[in-house]
């Protein structure tokens, strides 16, 4: 079974659901750390009432963000961590962790990207006035918020929403389709080929990430949109 991380900097609602899943065994992965830059993230409550080992640095105590990250990769390569999550961790990864990590680390975003990057993102969407919003589970790469599209799911937003009803329903829809996605990974499903992510109907044969697929492997049930009515 393959290892991961999570990384986290806040609240951790995503890590609640990842959580949740992995003990339900719809994620076939062991989680089997939870990172925080945050000493005060509820995220590491959270793993530490799951009986999840956790880790904390704190970005303060370092002089230069490569030093950071690498420190962190000491714990993560101890760990025999495969592959990492990113579940609201507010801090960009250098490219030496990328390259440690390569399409091995996923992210969920509160917009279809490429609409609303960065950490503003629902605010953003609701501000201007956007009549769908939704939700992206993707691969990191090297720019922010911008790999591969492992799925995608959308809904209009009514006459009557507010700010905060719109914050609520996205978080239900990352907590719905971040678990899947990572389901998808752990299981070898996704074929990365450039900016696309095939979903296959078996795994592969195994590594994390991007494996070929079999000849009947394929399916289309990716990167949809799907408005609810
Ligand atoms: C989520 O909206 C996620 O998409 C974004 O940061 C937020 C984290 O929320 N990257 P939580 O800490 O998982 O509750």
């Amino acid at each position: 079974m393959l290892r991961f991380a999570v990384f986290a900097s806040g609240n951790g609602s995503n890590l609640q659901a990842i959580i949740d899943a992995a003990q339900k065994g719809i994620i076939k992965a062991e989680l089997a750390l939870v990172f925080s830059d945050n000493r005060k993230a509820f995220a590491l409550k959270r793993a530490t009432t799951a009986g999840i080992k956790t880790l904390c640095l704190e970005r303060k105590d370092y002089a230069a963000p490569q030093s950071y990250d690498r420190d962190i990769m000491i714990y993560l390569k101890e760990a025999k961590i495969d592959f990492v999550v990113l579940a609201g961790y507010m801090r960009l990864l250098t490219p030496f962790f990328l390259k440690e990590y390569p399409e091995k680390i996923l992210n969920v975003h509160p917009s279809l990207l490429p609409a609303f990057k960065g950490m503003q993102a629902i605010k953003d969407t609701f501000t201007y006035g956007c009549k769908v919003a939704g939700v992206t589970a993707h691969i990191v790469d090297e720019k922010m918020d911008h790999g591969p599209i492992i799925l995608q799911e959308g809904f209009k937003i009514t006459e009557k929403e507010t700010l905060e009803s719109l914050e609520a329903r996205i978080h239900k829809v990352e907590h719905k389709i971040y678990p899947k996605a990572i389901a998808l990974f752990a299981e070898g499903r996704l074929k990365i080929k450039g900016r696309r992510v095939k979903i296959l109907d078996k795994p592969a044969s195994h590594s994390a990430g991007a494996q070929e697929a079999s000849p009947t492997g394929d399916t289309e049930e990716n990167s949809a949109v799907e408005p609810e009515s």
